[in-house]
């Protein structure tokens, strides 16, 4: 495994793999646990190269949103990749990956400004601008991405084929807790008792599932949901919505419905999400 830091040093690593196979790329932002393990795996199991990219992206936090306290660990982070057989991992420098903040910005419109883009506005940018750059820094042919930030994964997909970058992608599903609660490098801001509070998003949006696939209205699916995370204790509820899986905007009438959650637990913002399917469609 080849550990570089620069973008010189990625192309150069990367023009004899490209040559004898498919690269695939997992970028993270680090603090790697078995949710990343997954992504890891499931490139390596599909691609000849597998390239993971270590890189707290500031330009998708907002101003209160805990950038320098994210939980940094590199020498935890490449004993994981280590384990995972990744090929090279792409670990830059704040100062190799700047980017002066607004200046030069990709922007999926739209779906960028709803449900989890709403709550933090211009993260959505944040995340497309570093990741335009990771791909044209990487050019892969797969990039593997989690379940768990499905409106990123949408906003990316966009971005994919909007910009005609030609790499294709594969989502791999939410890894969790026995009890459910989804993996985030986020819970490590949080004691055990509120990582069992935790859990509540995931009855949440269990309990929003059965709602809707007993034929009630994604109305009635919110509010069931709402009401589970309000009466967690230790839990602030941000947004507990039933929308349809593409547009992230109501649901159809027919078809998969999207169950997104967002809430304040302890010093951490969690997210979670679960589809469900309506017995039409
Ligand atoms: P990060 O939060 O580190 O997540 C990296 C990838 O791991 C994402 O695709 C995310 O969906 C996936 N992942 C996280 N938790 C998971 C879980 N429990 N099960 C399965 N997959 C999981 O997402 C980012 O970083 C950044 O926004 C990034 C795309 C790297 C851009 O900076």
């Amino acid at each position: 495994m080849k550990v570089v830091r620069t973008v010189d040093e990625v192309r150069a690593e990367l023009a004899p793999h490209r040559a004898a196979g498919a690269i695939g790329l997992v970028p993270t932002m680090g603090a790697l646990h078995d949710g990343h393990r997954s992504l890891l795996r499931a490139a390596r199991q599909a691609v000849d190269a597998v390239v993971v990219s270590l890189f707290v992206n500031p330009l998708q936090f907002g101003p209160h949103e805990g950038f320098s306290a994210y939980p940094r660990g590199e020498g935890a982070d490449l004993a994981v990749c280590e384990q995972e057989r990744a090929d090279v991992v792409f670990a830059p420098s704040a100062e190799e990956m700047a980017m002066e903040s607004g200046v030069t910005t990709v922007t999926v419109a739209g779906l960028s400004e709803i449900v989890e883009g709403r709550a933090r506005p211009s993260h959505f940018q944040g995340v497309c601008t570093v990741v335009a750059k990771l791909l044209n820094i990487v050019r892969p042919d797969v990039l593997y991405l989690g379940q768990k930030d499905v409106q990123q994964n949408a906003i990316i997909a966009r971005l994919v084929e909007d910009l005609s970058y030609g790499v294709s992608i594969t989502v791999c599903p939410t890894v969790r807790q026995p009890d459910g609660l989804a993996l985030s490098s986020r819970n490590a801001y949080l004691s055990s008792s509120q990582l069992t509070d935790a859990a509540v998003l995931h009855r949440a949006l269990l309990a929003g599932r059965a709602r809707i696939e007993q034929e009630a209205t994604p109305e009635e699916a919110e509010r069931e949901m709402q009401e589970i995370l309000a009466a967690q204790q230790g839990v602030e509820p941000d947004y507990a919505r039933a929308v349809d899986p593409h547009s992230f905007k109501a649901p159809k009438d027919e078809g998969p419905v999207l169950l997104v959650v967002a809430a304040r637990v302890g010093g951490a913002r969690l997210i979670d999400n679960l589809t469900a399917h309506r017995a039409r469609g």
